[in-house]
């Protein structure tokens, strides 16, 4: 039997899991069996991008609304007529909680009768066999997947199949998203299915339509990985004038949106987690009037996409013109205001400004300045003990880093100059073995000349130490450099290559904090071996 537990644990992103435990954690307190359904069971299955979580609960999930804002998610939206929850919960993961329901048709073109039900009813409501399975995340059944009209066989055949005959008399919509998931998927209708969607459209069930569906599915534009390709296929159809009667894929900006879909592609690629639905619809309408992008925005049900979308163009002008001013003046600066914009606005200003110092410095950014990572000398970072373990790491790392962006660390040598400073203390040596007599007698006459060789260290050392000091000519050097100087004397050979390298170039500073440092651990070293000597003499 497939685990269908362990197969959602590696296919959902690490936020989504925190969203699946986070949702489950609150359902389970409130005793309200929970689901994971729909289209996130699709797509785990299916090896497509999870795009969003839909949960169903036997219960009211509107009640658990005050639960969710205390647990960090946000509240997008919600329907009382479906009772559904519209959330972004924390990591930016959308979700939907649904009240289990079945929709009851009584007329053609009026809305259906919701009433509560059990999920094995609900599934029965839905719109395909691929979309009608549910996967308890209930403690006894965890991981138990309802599946009653082989949706998984659907997914391996690649078919898309109504539930019944009706399906499309029922919910209209339907015709709508048969063909956005055709077209997403290169999934074909199944043949019946194909009959009964012929025979819709020509009879024009999608006058039907109700309104609330139309907002969702001109939502759902906005998560598709190729969203001009299903514009077009849903304009093939006819059902793009649907959605707005002015829309078409001539009022699609094609280039802008191909350029966003590929620097969302890059960013991805180095690591963000960027939601790119708020700049989809900019240029999916890019050539609609205004009113005809207020009456798409107004029917929208999740809020959150239709602010985004709304604020987008102000936002990005703001980010804009911080990149031009002061904030921005060196390329340091700019990469930490850019490190700390909304990934979401660094995309869309990245594809639409205009501004040629806006769009360079983006551009540095994403890519010719992550190459200058790479000169940070991670090698001999670890030869001077300066490893993640540090805690002062991540600071060193930033300082090093943010010096080699503005040029003023030139070269190796300079830039182990201003590391050598923060190498940490070398851990104590170990206690000495314990020996029995015969034993400590030959440890004894070893001794001196281990200690005459530390004594020699120490006075080459000490010699070094005349050596002037110069400081180190970086602003960004934090203060607490000198009092971290102490090189691992106790081992010389793990930092002797960088240390040794950094003063043959000329770095006075660098060299006289090595030859102090030295100094003092190799006196440290010597110390006792130096009392033992003088015992043995007595003997
Ligand atoms: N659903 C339905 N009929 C509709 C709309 C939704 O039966 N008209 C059900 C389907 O089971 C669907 C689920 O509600 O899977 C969630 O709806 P939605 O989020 O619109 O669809 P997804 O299948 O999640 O599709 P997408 O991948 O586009 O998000």
């Amino acid at each position: 039997m497939a685990d269908y537990i362990y197969t959602m644990e590696i296919r959902l992103t690490p936020d989504q899991m925190k969203g699946v435990n986070l949702v489950q954690e609150i359902a389970r307190t409130a005793e309200i069996t929970l689901y994971l359904t729909g289209g996130a069971i699709r797509d785990i299955i299916s090896g497509y991008t999870i795009r969003d979580l839909d949960f169903t609960v036997q219960g009211n999930p509107l009640k658990l609304q005050k639960e969710f804002e205390r647990a960090g998610a946000q509240i997008a939206g919600r329907d009382e007529d479906t009772r559904a929850l519209f959330l972004v919960l924390p990591g930016n993961v959308r979700a939907e909680i649904s009240m289990a329901r079945t929709e009851t048709y009584e007329k053609v073109g009026k809305p259906p009768l919701i009433a509560p039900s059990s999920i094995q009813e609900d599934l029965r409501r839905r719109d395909f066999t691929v979309n009608a399975m549910a996967l308890s995340l209930n403690e006894g059944s965890r991981g138990l997947l309802l599946d009653p009209f082989n949706g998984v066989a659907d997914i391996e055949a690649k078919l898309v199949r109504i539930l019944h005959n009706y399906s499309f008399a029922e919910d209209p919509s339907r015709l709508i998203r048969a063909t956005r998931f055709a077209a997403r998927f290169h999934w074909p209708l199944e043949e019946r299915t194909q009959q009964r969607y012929n025979a819709a459209k020509e009879n024009n069930y999608i006058e039907h339509i109700a309104r609330g569906a139309i907002g969702h599915e001109i939502a759902q534009l906005a998560h598709e990985d190729d969203p001009l390709n299903v514009i077009r296929v849903l304009e093939r159809e006819d059902w793009l004038k649907v959605l707005h009667p002015r829309w078409s894929s001539a009022k699609v900006d094609a280039n802008g949106l191909a350029l966003l879909m590929k620097t969302r592609q890059q960013m991805v690629d180095l690591g963000y987690s960027v939601d790119p639905s708020a700049a989809v619809m900019h240029f999916l309408t890019a050539r609609l009037s205004d009113k005809d992008i207020s009456d798409l925005r107004r029917q929208i049900p999740r809020k959150d996409l239709v602010e985004a979308w709304r604020d987008i163009e102000d936002h990005a002008k703001e980010l804009a013109k911080r990149l031009t001013g002061k904030e921005a003046a060196t390329p340091s600066r700019t990469w930490n205001l850019l490190s700390s914009a909304r990934p979401e606005m660094i995309l869309f200003l990245a594809v639409t400004a205009r501004q040629q110092t806006v769009a360079q410095k983006i551009k540095n950014f994403l890519t010719k300045w992550r190459d200058v990572q790479k000169k940070i000398p991670l090698l001999e970072m670890t030869e001077l003990l300066i490893t993640p373990q540090l805690p002062t790491y991540p600071k060193i790392a930033h300082d090093v880093f943010m010096l080699l962006l503005d040029g003023k660390l030139r070269s190796r040598t300079e830039t182990l100059r201003f590391l050598k400073p923060f190498a940490p203390p070398p851990p104590p040596p170990p206690p000495p073995p314990r020996r029995g007599r015969a034993g400590k007698a030959t440890a004894a006459g070893a001794q001196p000349a281990e200690a005459a060789e530390s004594t020699a260290k120490g006075k080459r050392g000490k010699g070094k130490s005349e050596t002037p000091a110069a400081p180190v000519s970086t602003a960004q050097a934090p203060s607490s450099s000198g009092a971290k100087t102490k090189p691992a004397a106790a081992k010389p050979e793990a930092t002797a290559k960088p240390v040794v390298h950094a003063a043959k170039a000329g770095s006075k500073h660098s060299h006289a904090h090595k030859t102090a440092s030295k100094s003092k651990a190799a006196s440290k070293l010597t110390k006792k071996p130096a009392r033992k000597k003088a015992k043995s003499r007595k003997r």
